[in-house]
């Protein structure tokens, strides 16, 4: 199979509807934290806010060409403060989401191999966490081969469809934390 070459680039106000489209999916909001009917204007409004300058949020979208050679986004993921908290400054919280037809294809690894690499070497995040539904198993095999460990299991956690399901809980540490180096 040949995969079409991927670009990984920060999202702008202008993937407000493709951020709509792939986590508004019927196959892909279950999975996520999100309610159904999202809108372009409610993507626009997260996006406004996340792209002010000085939030530390990071999203990222993933295009590759679509059949006409023309760049289409397929992903997204983001890292997000864990919290307000000054003594919880070196957390973040992980999300992802790529379109069905995109799956299975590497860009959910890629897009998890730009974070990590952001975050251990860019950003100054030691602690990258994660809340996944148990059942998502492709998700959480894909956090396990990042480097990620399961941290617990939440009863209930979320209503989806109808039914509360458990979640559970993961987290990545810094493989190598950066350490000051006299004189480089
Ligand atoms: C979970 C999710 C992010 C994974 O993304 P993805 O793009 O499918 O992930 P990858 O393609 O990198 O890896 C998944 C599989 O493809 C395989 N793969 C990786 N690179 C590949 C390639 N170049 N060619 C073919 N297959 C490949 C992997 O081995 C892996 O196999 P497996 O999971 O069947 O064992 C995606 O399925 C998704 O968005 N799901 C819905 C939303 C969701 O669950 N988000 C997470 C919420 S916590």
């Amino acid at each position: 199979m040949t995969i079409a070459p991927l670009h990984i680039r920060r999202a702008v106000l202008g993937d407000a509807a493709a951020l709509a489209r792939i986590m508004g999916h019927p196959d892909v909001l279950p999975n996520l934290m999100q309610t159904p009917y999202t809108s372009e204007a409610l993507w626009q409004a997260r996006l406004t806010d996340m792209l002010a300058l000085g939030k530390p949020d990071l999203m990222l979208v993933v295009e590759r060409p679509d059949d006409h050679g023309e760049p289409q986004v397929v992903a997204s993921a983001g890292l997000h403060p864990a919290g307000a908290a000054l003594r919880r400054r070196h957390a973040m919280v992980l999300g992802i989401s790529v379109l069905p037809e995109a799956q299975g294809q590497g860009v959910g690894t890629a897009l998890m191999q730009a974070l990590c690499d952001w975050a251990d070497r860019w950003g100054q995040v030691l602690r990258l966490e994660l809340s996944v539904f148990a059942d998502n198993a492709r998700a959480i095999a894909l956090y396990q081969r990042c480097g990620f460990l399961r941290e617990g299991l939440h009863i209930g956690f979320a209503l989806r469809d109808g039914q509360y399901v458990d979640s559970v809980s993961m987290a990545r540490m810094h493989p190598n934390p950066p350490r000051w180096s006299p004189g480089a």
